[in-house]
């Protein structure tokens, strides 16, 4: 499979083994800047395994996974985490925001990692939230706020450092469909916006409606599906 020209991420004939679970099967990707793409499938096909090797989380046995030109694999761990921190967000089923810090403090965090000042990582954090509705829980924390404005704050977090890449693995996972689809709606407006790709890991039809392509994984092998409509 010759990816398509302008790709971002591309990975080919990834294999995974865990035991002997196959995790990954020859599963391969492509994505470029802009475009959401939607990986479906069952539970147990590979679809978070795929998405933790595209993003260097995991190493495949086997396979090719270039970022931006460069083979994910000739680079070392702190690479890897450096590429992480700088180029890659993410956002996961149960947002993962730490429950002693402030919804803005949470927002912010990225940026105080990477050295920003507390007043400049918390304005910026701050634009982000009104972005996706939150901002007037700046103060509260996370035990304090619901599912959906969790998950708000989540994405938030996750663009607050400008990524190329967005990974969201079942994001409304823990949703009803009504702030699923909110939180949806938000995040793809935030990362079109800003021109990151998003691979968006879901099982629900209705999640995988707000990508440009959808991707099937099935027994940790993967199928280009064209839209339908
Ligand atoms: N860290 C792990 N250790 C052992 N088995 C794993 C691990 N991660 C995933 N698997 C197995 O690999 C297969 C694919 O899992 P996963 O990628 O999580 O699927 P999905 O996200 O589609 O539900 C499953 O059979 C799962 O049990
Ligand atoms: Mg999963």
């Amino acid at each position: 499979m010759t990816p398509p020209p302008g790709s971002l991420l591309v990975a080919e004939d990834l294999r995974k083994a865990y035991g002997p679970t196959l995790a990954l099967d020859g599963a391969g990707f492509s994505i470029h800047p802009g475009e959401v793409v939607a990986v479906m499938g069952p539970s147990g096909s590979g679809k978070s395994t795929l998405l933790h090797c595209l993003a260097g989380i995991v190493q495949p046995d086997s396979g090719s996974i270039t970022y931006a030109g460069r083979e994910l694999a000739t680079m070392s761990d702190a690479e890897r985490s450096a590429l992480r921190r700088s180029d890659f967000g993410f956002v996961f089923q149960f947002g993962q925001l730490v429950p002693e810090l402030t919804c803005v403090e949470n927002v912010a965090l990225p940026l105080r990692l990477n050295g920003t000042s507390r007043k400049a990582a918390e304005k910026a954090a701050l634009g982000w939230m009104e972005r996706l509705e939150v901002d007037d829980l700046k103060g509260k924390r996370p035990g304090e706020v619901s599912g959906g404005q969790g998950q708000r704050v989540a994405v938030a977090r996750s663009l607050v450092t400008g990524p190329r890449v967005l990974f969201a693995d079942e994001p409304t996972g823990a949703l009803d469909s009504l702030n699923g689809e909110r939180v949806m709606e938000l995040l793809t407006d935030a990362a079109r916006s800003t021109d990151a790709a998003v691979v968006l890991v879901t099982h629900e039809a209705r999640v995988a409606a707000y990508s440009d392509r959808e991707i099937v994984v099935r027994d940790g092998r993967s199928r280009d599906m064209e839209r339908a409509i």
